[in-house]
């Protein structure tokens, strides 16, 4: 049995350094990348407050043999399957390689609602020897729900995560 429960009292920082140990120690040395985004999903959905959405969307192709985002393993409500890059918030961040941080999902052009709880999102690329091969998404029914602190966390557990998804 794992049980990674984060104590309710922990600032913002230790909770996500907590997150990355164990998703670190989760997916070390297991090779399969959907078993891995699984596990990452149910750890953030464990110690990040707050969500009604917690997953990634991994970089694929297209019917047309363009790259898009498409759906992968995620805690939360079903969700659109894919997103072209270069649209919606996951879509931003994938195109941009960058961090999107929004606290206001509705004033976000393009935002595509998967979950209308959703009221801020943070979207964090995963980056793979200088390409990004994935991003994870996080939305909270709360506005402005995240901060720079939890794009910092995330932005650390996507370097844990580059070549194990
Ligand atoms: N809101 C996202 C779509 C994915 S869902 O939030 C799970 C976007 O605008 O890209």
């Amino acid at each position: 049995m794992y049980d990674f429960k984060p104590d309710p009292s922990l600032d913002v920082a230790e909770r996500y350094r907590q997150l990355c140990d164990a998703a670190d120690a989760l997916t070390g040395g297991e090779p399969d990348a959907v078993a891995n985004m699984a596990n990452v999903a149910a750890l953030i959905w464990e110690f990040v407050p707050d969500l009604n959405w917690a997953g990634f969307y991994r970089v694929g192709k297209s019917a047309s043999g363009g790259e898009e985002l498409i759906l992968g393993p995620f805690v939360g409500r079903p969700a659109c399957i894919r997103i072209p890059v270069g649209q919606g918030v996951c879509g931003t961040a994938a195109g941009e390689a960058k961090t999107q941080l929004v606290e206001d999902v509705h004033a976000f052009p393009g935002h595509i609602a998967c979950d209308a709880a959703s009221q801020s999102e943070v979207v964090v690329p995963v980056v793979r020897n200088g390409e990004v091969v994935a991003v994870i998404d996080l939305d909270s029914p709360r506005p402005a729900r995240f901060s720079e602190e939890d794009a910092q966390g995330l932005e650390k557990l996507a370097q844990i995560l580059a070549d194990r998804i």
